[in-house]
């Protein structure tokens, strides 16, 4: 068994050992839960975003969108969210996506979720 914690609180924060740092292999999306929270890694130019999993606008499983060119496209109706802060696309008024820092580790991919 591997003594290494996989759950670490830091005051109101949690950082959570996803899995190995290898863990998307060769996809672009891979849906997880850390926390009890459905989230979405997403694989963007070399970096791994984590997303919540539910389209902010009509709750879209955004796992069966596509990431392109730093946007995350919501496959129901089309909104797309800058993976830099989680604004959606002109045209459309409802919230920012909420964005998880994700860190690439030699024990592994870790998410500080708030
Ligand atoms: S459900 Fe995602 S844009 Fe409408």
């Amino acid at each position: 068994m591997c003594g290494k914690p996989i759950w670490v609180a830091e005051g109101r924060r949690a950082r959570i050992r996803l899995g190995p740092a290898d863990l998307l292999g060769g996809r672009t999306l891979l849906p997880v839960v850390a926390g009890g929270q459905p989230l979405l890694l997403v694989r963007d130019a070399g970096r791994i975003v984590a997303a919540e999993r539910a389209c902010p606008h009509e709750g879209a499983d955004l796992s069966h969108g596509q990431c392109v060119g730093g946007r995350l496209r919501c496959p129901r109706h089309l909104a797309s969210f800058d993976l830099e802060d989680g604004s959606v696309s002109l045209g459309w008024s409802f919230r920012a996506l909420r964005l998880y820092p994700v860190e690439i580790a030699s024990d592994g991919l870790w998410i500080m979720l708030t």
